[in-house]
């Protein structure tokens, strides 16, 4: 099953609309390294996000990092499906670990968030991982299918070809360790085969499931040389556009496509 490689970028609080348009212009230089053979993602704060429409390049989605799951009404400081599309969102990062720890996200707040992007058309890219002490209780299984479970509880079958999974291992994020390329798709293939119990073969094999945590244009090929492994979400390494053209390029270059 030939399934198309994604670079999802997660600028998390990073960059002043003025820095994303230096970004983007920077970028713009660089278009060559984005393909049609691949699909690309920045996911970026809300205030970015009309300077960014009309400058990144052509092959370059836009991504936010958040969702409320209803269309409208009293919930102060939220966004809306809507309101993100209006600006050409197509990917929208949901359940990060940042959120589920930092904002006390529920697996049920974020399973109806993922159920309100597929509703409106778009994308959701649904995290997943263990922390350390998770890790170190011999967990890494459990943490991780059950949220995986719980992420898809608001979704049809129709609808759950269309969700991304990010594994992103929470001590691998911004710490510079990383699982090896082997234990990243041992969790990988496990995610599939859950996916394959809950929705059956040919919908597991047709959903993309990314690496995350300290992914760099110089691990990069490593991870998606895997056959599980279907691209990476980055965050740190996706601030410098340079950095993040070299990531588009590993992406495609690294091992067989
Ligand atoms: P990192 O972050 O690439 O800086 O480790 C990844 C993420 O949090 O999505």
């Amino acid at each position: 099953m030939m399934r198309k490689r994604l670079l999802a970028g997660n600028w998390k609080m990073n960059k002043t609309s003025a820095e994303a348009r230096r970004f983007a212009e920077e970028l713009g230089r660089m278009s060559s390294a984005f393909s049609a053979t691949a699909d690309y993602t920045l996911c970026v704060p809300f205030t970015s996000l009309y300077v960014l429409k009309v400058m990144l390049p052509v092959h370059v989605c836009l991504g936010a990092q958040n969702v409320h799951p209803h269309a409208s009404g009293p919930f102060t400081g939220e966004i809306s499906m809507s309101m993100l599309m209006e600006f050409g969102v197509h990917y929208v990062i949901l359940g990060h670990s940042e959120r589920r720890a930092m904002f006390a996200e529920t697996d049920t707040f974020i399973a109806e968030k993922v159920g309100s992007v597929l509703a409106s058309g778009g994308t959701p890219i649904l995290c997943v991982g263990e922390s350390a002490a998770q890790k170190a209780a011999m967990q890494t299984e459990s943490v991780v299918l059950a949220q995986l479970e719980a992420g898809f509880a608001c979704t049809s079958i129709e609808d759950a070809r269309r969700v991304v999974v990010a594994y992103e291992p929470v001590w691998a994020i911004g710490s510079g360790s990383t699982p090896s390329p082997t234990d990243a798709e041992h969790v990988i293939s496990t995610i599939r085969e859950k996916i394959a119990s809950m929705y059956g073969t040919t919908l597991s094999e047709h959903i993309r499931i990314l690496y995350g945590g300290s992914v760099n244009s110089n691990n990069l090929a490593s991870f998606v040389a895997k056959p599980n492994i279907d691209g990476a979400l980055v965050g740190g390494a996706s601030l410098d556009a340079v950095s993040f053209a070299s990531l588009a390029r590993a992406l495609v270059e690294g091992g067989s496509v």
